[in-house]
C-alpha cells in the first residue's frame, strides 16, 4: 500500500472546506488499520511564511490546527503527525528541486498568480511553494511503495508540479539502487531507473470544491467560511449570513440552484437531503428555514469532536508529545531519503 502524506496550512482557523476536502479523507486512511503502510500529515508553517509575518499567530494556529487533527478523530498511534518545520531537510531537498526547475514554469502557478493578484507580496517563497510542496511530499518516499495524497480540487496543479518534479529528478539522475527495483508500470510506484514514486493526488468528487457562505471556493483569503470548531452565536451569525436569491418563502426553489443546500447536502444523510429537496420544492419552506436545519447539522455534525477538542485545550503539552514524536519519524525517514539523493546528485558526502 502507498504511503499516505497530506499538509495543511496554519495560516489561519481550519473550516470545513479543509475538513471535507482533505482532513476527513486524512484521517479515515489513516486510522484504517487495513493499512499497513506509514501516514505522514502535518502542519505546513514553512508554507504559511510565504503569506504570514505574525510570529504569535503562527505559533498558535500550528498548535490548534494538531488539535484539531486529534479532535476529530486522528489517531497518534497510527499517524505521523508533525510540523513541517521540524523537517529541516526538506530545504534542502527543495534547494535540488529547485536546480531542475525550469523558472517558467513557477511563473504560470495558478496560486502565485491567484494569491498575488489578491495583493499578498509576490515574495519568491511564494513563487518557488510549490517546490517546497514537491519536496515536503517527496521526502516521505519509502522504497518500493507509490504515495497517496488526499487534498482538495485547488492543490491539483500543485500535485502535478510534485509529479513533475520527481520524473524530472529520476531522469537527470536515475541510477537504479536500493529504493528503485520493481515498481508499478504506471509510474506511481519507483520504478528502476528512478528513485521516487509520482504522488497520486485522492480527490473526492463531491467534495472538491466545498462552497463557501457567498458560493465561491470556500477560502480563508474569501473570507467565507464555516470554522470547524465555531459555535454558538459565531456560528449562528455565519450560518445566518450565506447569500440566498430573493424567491418569497411561499414559492417553490430549486436546491441545487442554492448556496445553503448545497452545504445542507454535505453534512445531511441522504434521507435528510432527500426531505429537504422536496420541501424546497414545494415551497412554504423559506431559506430561514434552510438555515436552521444547516446550523442544527453542523452543530450536530462536530459535536462530539467539539467535546473532545475542549479536553485535548487542556493538555498541551500531550499534543507537542504528539508532534515531538512524529517530528522525530519524519526526520527520520527524510534523511534516509536525502541520504539517497545527495548520492545520486553526487555530493561528496552522501551523509
Ligand atoms: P490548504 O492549507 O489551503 O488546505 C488544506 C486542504 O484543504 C483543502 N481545501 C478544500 N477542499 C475542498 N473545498 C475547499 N473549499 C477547500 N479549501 C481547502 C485543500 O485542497 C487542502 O487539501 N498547499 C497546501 C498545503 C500543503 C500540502 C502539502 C498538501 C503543503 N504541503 C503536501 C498536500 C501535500 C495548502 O495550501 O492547503
Amino acid at each position: 500500500p502507498p504511503v499516505l502524506v497530506s499538509g495543511i496550512q496554519p495560516s489561519g482557523t481550519l473550516h470545513v472546506g479543509n475538513y471535507l476536502g482533505a482532513l476527513r479523507q486524512n484521517i479515515a486512511l489513516a486510522n484504517d488499520p487495513a493499512r499497513r503502510s506509514e501516514a505522514f500529515l502535518f502542519v505546513a508553517d514553512y508554507h504559511a511564511l510565504t503569506t504570514l509575518r505574525a510570529p504569535e499567530a503562527l505559533r498558535r494556529n500550528t498548535l490548534d490546527a494538531a488539535l484539531d487533527y486529534l479532535a476529530l478523530g486522528l489517531d497518534p498511534d497510527r499517524t505521523h503527525l508533525f510540523v513541517q518545520s521540524d523537517v529541516p531537510q526538506l530545504g534542502e531537498l527543495t534547494w535540488v528541486f529547485l536546480c531542475l526547475t525550469p523558472t517558467s514554469l513557477l511563473e504560470k502557478g495558478v496560486a502565485y498568480k491567484d494569491k498575488t493578484a489578491q495583493g499578498a507580496s509576490a515574495n519568491a517563497g511564494l513563487l518557488t511553494y510549490p517546490i517546497l510542496q514537491a519536496a515536503d511530499i517527496l521526502a516521505y518516499a519509502a522504497p518500493g511503495r507509490g504515495l497517496i495524497v488526499p487534498v482538495g480540487a485547488d492543490q491539483k496543479q500543485n500535485l502535478e508540479i510534485s509529479r513533475d518534479t520527481a520524473a524530472r529528478f529520476n531522469q537527470t539522475f536515475g541510477t537504479g539502487g536500493a529504493a528503485s527495483e520493481g515498481g508499478a508500470d504506471d509510474g506511481t510506484e519507483p520504478g528502476r531507473g528512478g528513485l521516487f514514486p509520482l504522488p497520486e493526488p485522492l480527490i473526492l468528487d463531491d467534495v472538491a470544491v466545498v462552497p463557501g457562505l457567498d458560493g465561491r471556493k470556500m477560502s480563508k483569503s474569501y473570507g467565507n467560511t464555516i470554522g470547524i470548531f465555531d459555535e454558538g452565536a459565531a456560528l449562528k451569525k455565519k450560518v445566518m449570513s450565506i447569500v440566498t436569491d430573493s424567491t418569497p418563502l411561499e414559492e417553490p426553489k430549486d436546491p441545487d440552484a442554492d448556496n445553503v443546500f448545497a452545504l445542507i447536502r454535505l453534512f445531511a444523510d441522504e434521507a435528510k437531503q432527500a426531505e429537504v429537496a422536496a420541501a424546497y420544492r414545494a415551497g412554504g419552506y423559506g431559506y430561514g428555514h434552510a438555515k436552521k436545519e444547516l446550523l442544527a447539522l453542523v452543530t450536530d455534525y462536530f459535536g462530539e469532536a467539539r467535546e473532545r477538542r475542549r479536553a485535548l485545550a487542556e493538555r498541551p503539552d500531550d499534543v507537542r508529545d504528539v508532534l515531538a514524536a512524529g517530528g522525530a519519524a519524519a526526520r527520520a525517514r527524510a534523511a534516509e531519503v536525502l541520504g539517497e539523493v545527495r548520492e545520486a546528485v553526487g555530493f561528496l558526502n552522501a551523509g
